[in-house]
């Protein structure tokens, strides 16, 4: 790619490691679960995108109105020497508005993601530094914390941290407010945390988000069981299955789940296994969790930050959080 893009890649990037040992665990529990992280291989990762696109998918819109409209504001509260950190790889919209407002004000032209996708990174990266000639973007493949710690280890300037997507709302509530701890354990005080999160609402509109009438939502799903197939010689290929997304009202969680139509067997060679299905019975694959203002406000007390500013789309779907260590 030229000059101007590093990409490393640590033991947990690229899922390579962890396959067959977290697909045979999650497929022989009482409750069957796949690991959500097995998403975002390449094709994942363009079945996101599609997803992101989607008339159903208020996130991304909302989000992108809010960055549209707050950016500089936004950058406004770290300094010009203040590097741009992305969990999750940048090569959205999203994060180009915050690059071209940091961009503006003589802002420093570094920008480090980390994502679990070595492609996604290099897709990400490639698109920035068309747009961003003088940007150079540094890849971490890795989980957010194995990345954020390397990258921690060489900080030299103020950094602005971006989570965005609702992707806190991957982990459960307990799992997310760790996680920020964590991060808020590598920052100081000229350092800031911007976290996109999806707000609670009706029932009805989440459903939709999840679970979309062209049926992509269901084919980035399903995609799970062609990186099983492919790459531990499964045949779920054949088998019946439907994606659903169903709203716990209470948890205030849509949870994405791959339900099996009838009572069958699946083999995985590279396993050895004859996974069991009874009809009805579902494989949880995601969990998407949503907060009140109540509750963000709370996971970033618990670890550490203190709400700085908070902007809303105009439908107030989504709230994006300026967190600043406390
Ligand atoms: N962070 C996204 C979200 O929770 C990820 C996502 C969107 C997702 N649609 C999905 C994950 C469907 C699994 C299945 O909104």
């Amino acid at each position: 790619m030229g000059t101007g893009f590093s990409l490393r890649v640590l033991p947990s990037g690229d899922g390579q490691i962890d396959l067959a040992r977290e697909v045979r665990a999650g497929l022989t529990a009482a409750r069957k679960q796949l690991p959500c992280r097995f998403f975002y291989d390449a094709a994942g990762s363009r079945i996101f995108e599609e997803i992101c696109a989607l008339e159903e998918y208020y996130l991304t819109r909302a989000e992108d109105e809010i960055l549209a409209r707050h950016a500089a504001d936004i950058v406004a509260a770290v300094a010009p020497t203040a590097v741009l950190v992305e969990l999750g790889s940048g090569a959205a919209t999203k994060t180009r508005r915050l690059l071209d407002a940091h961009r503006r004000r003589g802002g420093n032209p570094g920008f480090a993601m980390v994502d679990i996708s070595s492609s996604a990174l290099e897709g990400s990266a490639r698109v920035l530094r068309a747009e961003f000639p003088a940007l150079s973007v540094e890849g971490i493949a890795a989980e957010y914390e194995d990345g954020i710690d390397l990258l921690a280890a060489e900080k030299r300037t103020p950094w602005l941290v971006l989570w965005l997507g609702s992707n806190v709302g991957n982990l459960d509530r307990d799992a997310a407010g760790r996680f920020l701890g964590r991060v808020r354990a590598r920052l100081g005080r000229d350092d800031r945390f911007l976290l996109g999160v999806d707000r609670r609402k009706e029932k009805s509109v989440l459903e939709r988000a999840y679970d979309d009438a062209s049926g992509v939502t269901a084919r980035f799903n399903f995609n799970l069981f062609t990186r099983i197939d492919r790459e531990l010689g499964g045949h779920f290929a054949g088998a019946a299955f439907r994606h659903i997304a169903l709203y716990d009202e209470a948890a205030g969680r849509v949870e994405m789940h791959l339900e099996s139509l009838v009572d069958q067997v699946v083999r995985v060679d590279a396993l050895e296994l004859d996974v069991r299905f009874a009809r009805g019975e579902r494989i949880h694959t995601e969990d998407s969790y949503k907060y009140s203002d109540a509750e963000v406000r709370e996971l970033g007390r618990a670890a550490g930050f203190r709400v700085e500013r908070t902007y809303t789309d105009s439908d107030a779907r989504f709230l994006s959080v300026l967190f600043a260590p406390e």
